[in-house]
């Protein structure tokens, strides 16, 4: 681990306007625009872009705003998701498959599942998930890159 702080670069972030189903999934469509100009392999963009795309919708569907940020290391990608909102009274509910707080309008725009949690959960390699109720979610995970072809440029571009 010893290092690896001073090779953290942070790529972008993204700004999550709550209640916009127009633009919905149009933040992780650029994160994974970033990774694949990037050279990272398909399965690294594919479990990246579902993930984020189930934050992102979960910003959408019940927080006022938020932020996304991508981090990139050499040894792994992290996504952090910080939202003001109405938060989670209880996480672990909210982790089960199948919980869903989710509208009717949300219901009728083909989401609500119950699932966006445990997607990310199963798509990432570590995942932690924090809300004050009444004030928002801190949500982050991280995808590693154990195997990845080190000579993708990002990496060695210094942050
Ligand atoms: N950022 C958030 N702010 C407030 N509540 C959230 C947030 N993210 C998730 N939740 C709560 O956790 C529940 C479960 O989330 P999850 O993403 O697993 O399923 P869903 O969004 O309801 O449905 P799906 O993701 O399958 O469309 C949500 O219904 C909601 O109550
Ligand atoms: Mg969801």
């Amino acid at each position: 681990m010893s290092g690896a702080e001073n090779n953290i670069h942070l790529h972008e972030m993204f700004h999550i306007a709550g209640g916009n189903f127009t633009n919905a999934g149009s933040i992780s469509s650029q994160v994974k625009k970033i990774l694949k100009e990037a050279g990272f392999s398909s399965r690294v963009i594919r479990r990246t872009s579902i993930a984020t795309f189930e934050a992102e919708m979960n910003v959408i569907c019940y927080a006022s705003r938020g932020n996304l940020s991508l981090f990139i290391t050499p040894d792994f990608l992290k996504i952090v998701v910080e939202d003001e909102g109405i938060g989670i009274p209880d996480v672990d509910l909210a982790m089960q498959e199948g919980y869903s707080t989710a509208s009717e309008r949300i219901h009728e725009l083909g989401f609500g599942a119950g699932m966006g949690l445990s997607n990310i959960k199963n798509n990432t390699d570590g995942m932690i998930l924090t809300s004050k109720f009444g004030q928002g979610t801190h949500l982050e995970f991280l995808i590693s890159l154990e195997g990845e072809d080190k000579s993708v440029p990002l990496l060695n571009a210094g942050g």
